[in-house]
């Protein structure tokens, strides 16, 4: 059966231990010599944007030709896929081409309706919902700094959304724990164990935390709703104030694109305790080591 990549708990611990432990030897590797090649020869993959993106897309084109594959990368605007014609169909179609799909999209529903007409392994590059590829590399970078994720606290400040999402099901697979603090109404829903909690309280959330995490208030397809939510989010930036009572050598992470001087101090955004040049870096490891993971099923 084809494996998919859809949402964080599609991994089970023992695989999400294993690609996280690939990746840093591929990135290791990359580092000591430039010979490429692997589980991708003779293989092409369809990356195919709905929105924008500048790491997804040139960590993947670039990842998918260092494991030997030929990256064919896709705007919806310039597929039929824009004009009205189905996923069903682009599924269906794409698969008599490719050997695995990567798609970023709106809705979850419209890569869970992808992967499951597409006979080739699908990834979810993000949704509205989860961004799994981006915790892979977040764990990859929190792994590398802190030696291992056993007994981690994180928080993460700021807005319940996809990335929130991803990390919450990283927490209730590997039993860390993390601290979620949003405002009223814009809080995660959904459960993820006894491990992760909510809170409206960002100083209270990041007291003793060893990882914080934040990211833009308004995702892409909420720009309407920007002003309203810079409001909303006050007291709610990733600055050295906010995180006096965090633990000492506290590691910042934001997957970015970042919007300095809101989410995120810029000057702080700029300092060491910001983890976020490698955090990019790592996506393209990471995924490498999810799309071996994928292909040899
Ligand atoms: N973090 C992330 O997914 O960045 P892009 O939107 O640039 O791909
Ligand atoms: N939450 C952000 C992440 C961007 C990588 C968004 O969805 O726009």
């Amino acid at each position: 059966m084809k494996r998919d990549f859809l949402k964080l708990s599609d991994l089970g611990r023992d695989a999400l231990v294993a690609i996280i432990a690939r990746a840093e030897a591929l990135k290791a590797e990359r580092r000591a010599h430039r010979r490429f090649g692997g589980v991708l020869e003779g293989r092409s993959v369809a990356l195919i944007f709905e929105k924008p993106s500048t790491r997804t897309r040139v960590s993947f084109e670039v990842g998918v030709r260092e494991l030997g594959g030929h990256p064919v990368v896709l705007s919806s605007r310039d597929m039929q896929l824009g004009r009205g014609e189905t996923i069903e169909d682009t599924a269906r179609t794409l698969s008599g081409y490719v050997d695995l799909i990567v798609l970023r999209t709106f809705g979850q529903s419209r890569v869970e309706t992808l992967a499951r007409w597409a006979s080739v392994p699908v990834i979810n590059a993000l949704t509205d919902e989860h961004h799994p590829c981006q915790i892979l590399a977040d764990l990859q970078t929190v792994q590398a700094r802190r030696g291992s994720l056993e007994g981690l606290r994180a928080a993460w400040v700021g807005d319940g959304n996809n990335v929130a999402r991803s990390w919450a099901e990283a927490a209730q697979i590997l039993g860390f724990s993390l601290a979620l603090a949003s405002p009223e109404g814009f809080t995660l829903d959904g459960a993820f164990g006894p491990t992760v909690r909510k809170t409206t309280d960002p100083r209270e959330a990041v007291k003793g935390a060893e990882v914080v995490i934040t990211d833009v208030f308004a995702s892409m397809g909420q720009e309407a709703e920007a002003k309203a939510r810079l409001a909303a989010f006050e007291g709610y930036q990733v600055n050295p104030g906010l995180l006096e009572n965090a633990s000492k050598g506290v590691t910042v992470l934001h997957c970015l694109p970042a919007h300095r001087g809101e989410e995120i101090d810029a000057a702080y955004l700029d300092g060491d305790d910001v983890a976020v040049w490698d955090e990019a870096e790592n996506r393209l490891h990471a995924q490498k080591a999810l799309i071996e993971h994928l292909m040899r099923g």
